[in-house]
């Protein structure tokens, strides 16, 4: 998974301001980045600075108030199955069951793949994922980490070229959340894709990511752009590098600056190691 040629993703001096009735609200101002073709970007920042924001914008559902998010050197008009999207609030569909909620990027006219492959695709992300025991059940009846998990194996199942995640190991306990992101790497190493995740695990960021943008507290602006020092495939093991160590004090800092300069000196509650 090696980053080279040319830029897949610019953002390009982007700003955006929503118009609220307390007035214009700044969120993203002039942020200016590149992600390469096989890059996997990490995005971290203090919570409500606008990172999904960010996210929104390169999936096509916003459009900047100033600057452009180019998607191979075009602007962004819109969503496409070129794109695929997990949101920080679980992209499940609560009237398909899990099996149903696995298939259907593969049954729309894009991503469009025969019954068979589709069932046999279905079969591996329920395994993998855990839930084969509930393929039947509806997402309400399922647990919060594995309504997540349903979130994942329904993006993974469509194998986009971006996957743009965000958050999307928030809801699991840490053993599966560990599981899960080994699983990813597993996946990247498989299917060449594109990835931007957003996190507010600095530990996550480091171990999953070859550059780490650190963005301000609201509006977000890149703080600083981190090339993580390790290739891939990656090993667990280097959580206990030294290198691990002194980046995670050097993101952390940063954070913990941010989150200081946008909630006064009040240590904040939901930030993670
Ligand atoms: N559609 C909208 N209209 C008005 N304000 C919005 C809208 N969407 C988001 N905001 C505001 O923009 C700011 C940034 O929101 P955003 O969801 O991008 O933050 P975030 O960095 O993803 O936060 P978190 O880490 O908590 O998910 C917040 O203050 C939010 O209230
Ligand atoms: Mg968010």
């Amino acid at each position: 998974m090696s980053a080279s040629g040319l830029p897949r993703v610019r953002f390009d001096h982007v700003t955006l301001a929503f118009d609220t009735p307390k007035g214009l609200l700044p969120v993203v101002e002039d942020v200016s980045y590149d992600i390469r073709e096989g890059d996997f970007v990490a995005v971290i920042g203090p919570s409500g600075c606008g990172k999904t924001t960010m996210m929104n914008m390169l999936a096509g559902f916003q459009a900047p108030t100033a600057g452009r998010v180019l998607l191979d050197g075009r602007p962004v008009t819109g969503p496409g199955p070129d794109r695929g999207v997990m949101f920080q609030e679980y992209g499940v569909f609560p009237w398909l069951t899990v099996e149903e909620n696995i298939a259907f990027g593969l049954t729309l006219k894009a991503n469009r793949v025969p019954a068979r492959e589709r069932a046999e695709i279905c079969r591996r992300y329920l395994d993998l994922m855990g839930l084969a025991a509930f393929a039947q059940s509806y997402p309400k009846h399922l647990s919060g980490g594995m309504r997540q998990r349903l979130a994942l194996a329904r993006a993974y199942a469509v194998r986009p070229q971006f996957l743009l995640m965000d958050e999307p190991f928030g809801a699991l306990d840490a053993q599966t959340r560990s599981n899960m992101q080994n699983l990813l790497l597993e996946i990247l190493a498989v299917e060449r894709k594109t990835v931007m995740l957003i996190t507010h695990s600095v530990e996550e960021a480091i171990y999953l990511a070859s550059r780490i943008v650190i963005v301000t507290a609201r509006p977000a602006r890149v703080r600083e752009i981190v090339e993580v020092p390790f290739g891939y495939p990656r090993d667990e093991a280097i959580h206990e590098r030294p290198e691990f160590g002194e980046l995670r004090s050097h993101i952390r800092d940063l954070v913990m600056d941010e989150y200081r300069a946008q909630q006064g000196q009040v240590r904040p509650v939901s930030f993670s190691e």
